[in-house]
């Protein structure tokens, strides 16, 4: 883009094979439990290397179904992580158990297996690991912690496309792995998600829990119309077109992942005369980031200027986010519901209330990284020199 172009934030690319995949299913009569869906879910294994896929309606669905399904609810304790999205704890709460809230690492803004084992009780039924900004969890000892205390570990992989910790992928590791193709993730449908999981048996629950939790799907009915209602169920369901869309934008997925590293790693360089400006990142030569956002956090007497910067930036065309606003546990409904002491959580702290999230994705190119990072240090040499309006 050219010096005087906006930059946004994140913008979904979507390619004219991909309004083609939509189009057909358009033109045909299956809108929804039909094939695009099938095939989308082996697709996603196979790109995954394993596991079996149900599609659902979003992450947030994908996440309530993993905590049904395992029978979690009042009574139980699941380990949640301060710095999350709220979907993460909601799900938690929708079953009626209650979220145990953790704090994360300085550095990859993740869950680690002593800050969880710190937090068990003889109620913990559960773990709920995020790869926070694409960061891989440190999985081994997590697993092996989870094995010990006889735990459910729960991936929220919303933002991990691509993560993988010792070669495999983020979402193999536990009994769930939840995916979002929310319109500014690695790809989109639209709305909707991916539940993941190494058992076809709870694959199969999963996939009736979705749909009304009726016991044969339109293919396997001997008589049209003609089901049985043995559970309970939901309607989660992906349909045909997102489908279509979705298989399309896997396809290039290789292509995304290659040039977000690409792009981070140059900001990455660009940044690192700034020691006032850490990014959430990973040198962990095990961990395969997906590289989901460049989270740069405002330290020493930069920390109180995130917003300054951000109004600059934002001015000069540059689009921003922050992941996450907040540590879920101070947003006004957990914080009325549990209470929230001050210093409770300061990495989460630190992170919501230090940090930007600079522009990433298909729509820019290294001149646009050189752009938003000269941007950048202007907007702190301003704010430095008092020019700024504080928070
Ligand atoms: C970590 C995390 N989990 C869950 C979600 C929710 O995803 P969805 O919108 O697909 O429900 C998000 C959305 O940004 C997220 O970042």
């Amino acid at each position: 883009m050219s010096d005087n172009v906006p930059i946004p934030f994140a913008r979904p690319w979507i390619t004219d094979g991909d309004r083609q995949a939509v189009l057909e299913v358009l033109n045909g009569h299956i809108l929804t439990h039909g094939p695009q869906c099938k095939s989308f879910e082996q697709e996603f294994a196979e790109f995954l290397g394993g596991g079996h896929c149900v599609s659902v309606s979003s992450c947030m669905a994908a996440l309530h179904l993993a905590y049904l399904h395992f029978g979690i609810g009042p009574g139980d304790e699941v380990i949640v992580p301060a710095q999350t999205h709220a979907a993460t704890v909601h799900a938690v709460e929708w079953v009626g158990a209650t979220p145990v809230f953790v704090d994360c690492d300085s550095r990859t803004g993740n869950l680690t297996a002593a800050a969880i084992s710190s937090e068990l009780t003889p109620r913990t039924k559960a773990i709920s690991v995020v790869h926070f900004a694409g960061i891989a969890c440190d999985m081994p000892p997590i697993v092996d912690l989870a094995q010990r205390h006889g735990l459910r570990i729960i991936e929220d992989c919303a933002i991990a496309l691509g993560a993988r910790h010792q070669g495999r992928h983020v979402a193999l590791f536990g009994d769930a792995g939840c995916f979002s193709f929310y319109p500014v993730k690695h790809m989109t449908t639209g709305e909707g998600g991916m539940f993941v999981t190494r058992h076809e048996a709870v694959a199969s629950a999963v996939a009736r829990l979705r749909a009304f939790g009726v016991d044969r799907t339109h293919s396997e009915r001997t008589v049209p119309g003609m089901y049985d209602v043995p559970s309970l169920g939901l309607n989660y369901r992906m349909s045909e077109i997102q489908a279509a869309l979705g298989r399309s934008q896997l396809r290039r997925m290789p292509d995304v992942l290659t040039q977000r590293a690409s792009l981070f790693n140059q900001y990455r360089t660009l940044l690192g005369d700034l020691p006032q400006v850490r990014l959430i990142d990973t040198d962990a030569p095990e961990s395969r980031s997906s590289h989901y956002c460049v989270s740069a956090v405002f330290e020493g007497e930069y920390a109180g200027r995130r917003n300054d910067v951000v109004t600059k930036l934002n001015a000069s065309g540059i689009g921003t986010s922050i992941y996450y606003p907040q540590p879920v546990p101070r947003m006004t409904y957990y914080r009325n519901k549990y209470g929230f002491l001050p210093g409770a959580h300061p990495q989460a702290t630190r992170i919501s209330d230090q940090s930007v999230a600079l522009p990433l994705g298909m729509h820019m190119t290294g001149r646009d990284v050189d752009r938003v990072v000269a941007m950048l240090k202007q907007s702190l040499a301003e704010t430095d020199s008092g020019k700024g309006t504080g928070r």
